[in-house]
């Protein structure tokens, strides 16, 4: 059996930020928390109108602003802790996927009595989070159309690891995706949140557990960012490429939290947690390497992706078509001007070895992945990111 799932509302266009009210109000919230990040509040004007736009519609809203980048589930608490004293019935969330996941975790955390150590893995979190509002400002993750959320944590050790909650339960009841909220995002941000989006994109449409509902989305998606990330990047105000871009980032999330990711992500997890490399540019870095790796487990389906990529595959082989994919993200990853090698982000070549063993513990992930891999695979995979087997 297969299920779909996504908010119930999605609302997408110019603008539509300025709705936020009426949603709220749609919803019967009367009082609401708005999870969003300093930098949004200090450098853009998108913090305030929305939150004008709330209070105009009647509705009374406080700002939690503490969220860092990759947060950790420390500000999940914190967050939680300044929420619960407003008692609000409605979470709003507007950032990247950092505020998005802590309006989620924020969301569950006061509609639940159990505690957030219960939370981790899936479908632990036993009653529906408060209502949620999740505007994107990053086109990259897709978190306000998935039931996911990802947060970091500190080991024993002192270590840091990335760990994720999925449950229906943190899904948001009205996703709000308005690309001009995108436009101040600056070149390095939009290049790896575009690259995060792709890899949702081309995981999903390779994975095992791909639905007949996925496989379009993903596609699409792939083919839009092939085409307008590069641009989006060159120039920010590109108002064409930032909509196509929001809307990749959308049609890649609901693939993603339906169809489900692989070995990038489960790497670049493993990546985030251990270096601190932010999560569109570990999923950057890596994605060409493990579309390598996963060619022969399905070839047609690569070359479909190197079709959308905009990749001139006519007169050429099923597998010589396929090859053009990953030289065509390369490619894609050298343009926009993210890190292409380990080094590139600082992890040195002895640390590959425990890099991959925690990238193997990942199974949930893994086990989507067109190719079986194991622990010698994905340290294979790392050493070819290394500039060591290529
Ligand atoms: N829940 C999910 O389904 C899901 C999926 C993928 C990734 N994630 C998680 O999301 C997080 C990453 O989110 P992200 O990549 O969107 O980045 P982010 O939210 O961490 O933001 C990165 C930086 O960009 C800035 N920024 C964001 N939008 C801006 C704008 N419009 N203008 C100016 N600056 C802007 C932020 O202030 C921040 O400094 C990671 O923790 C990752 O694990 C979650
Ligand atoms: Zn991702």
């Amino acid at each position: 059996m297969q299920r779909f799932q996504c908010p119930a509302n999605i609302v997408t266009g110019d603008g539509t930020a300025g709705a936020v009210g009426a949603e709220a109000q749609a919803l019967r919230i009367a009082r609401a928390v708005l999870v969003t990040d300093k930098v949004l509040r200090a450098q853009t004007d998108s913090v305030s109108r929305v939150v004008a736009a709330v209070q105009a519609a009647g509705v009374a809203v406080e700002v939690f602003d503490d969220v860092e980048p990759d947060p950790l589930v420390a500000t999940a608490r914190r967050s939680a802790e300044f929420a619960r004293r407003l008692a609000p019935d409605g979470i709003i969330g507007l950032g990247g996927g950092s505020p998005l996941d802590i309006a989620k975790a924020t969301a569950a955390i006061l509609a639940n009595d159990t505690p957030l150590d219960l939370m981790w893995g899936v479908g632990n979190i036993p009653k529906p989070a408060l209502p949620m509002i999740l505007l994107p400002t990053t086109a990259g993750t897709g978190s306000e159309v998935t039931p996911n959320c990802i947060l970091t944590d500190i080991k024993p050790d002192g270590g840091h690891m990335k760990k994720g909650i999925v449950s229906p339960h943190i899904l948001a009841r009205t996703a709000i995706v308005d690309p001009l909220l995108t436009a101040t995002a600056p070149p390095a941000v939009t290049a790896a949140t575009g690259m995060d989006a792709l890899t949702h994109a081309i995981e999903t449409y390779v994975s095992k557990s791909a639905q007949p509902l996925t496989m379009p989305l993903a596609l699409e998606a792939v083919h839009l960012i092939g085409k307008y990330l590069r641009r989006a990047v060159a120039n920010g105000s590109d108002l064409e490429a930032r909509r196509n871009m929001a809307n990749a980032s959308l049609l890649a999330g609901l693939a993603f939290a339906n169809g489900f990711l692989g070995a990038v992500h489960a790497i670049a997890m493993a990546m985030g947690g251990q270096f601190n490399v932010p999560h569109g540019i570990a999923n950057a870095l890596i994605l060409p390497y493990v579309m390598e790796f996963n060619e022969m487990a399905t070839t047609e389906k690569f070359a479909r992706i190197a079709a959308a990529l905009g990749e001139p595959i006519r007169g050429l082989s099923e597998r010589e078509a396929a090859r053009r994919a990953s030289a065509a993200v390369h490619q894609l990853v050298t343009d926009v001007g993210l890190p292409h090698v380990l080094a590139d982000v600082k992890i040195p070549e002895d640390r590959i070895p425990g890099l991959a063993e925690e990238s193997f513990g990942n199974q949930r992930l893994l086990k989507n992945n067109p190719r079986s891999a194991t622990v010698q695979d994905l340290t294979r995979i790392l050493e070819s990111a290394a500039g060591l087997t290529r």
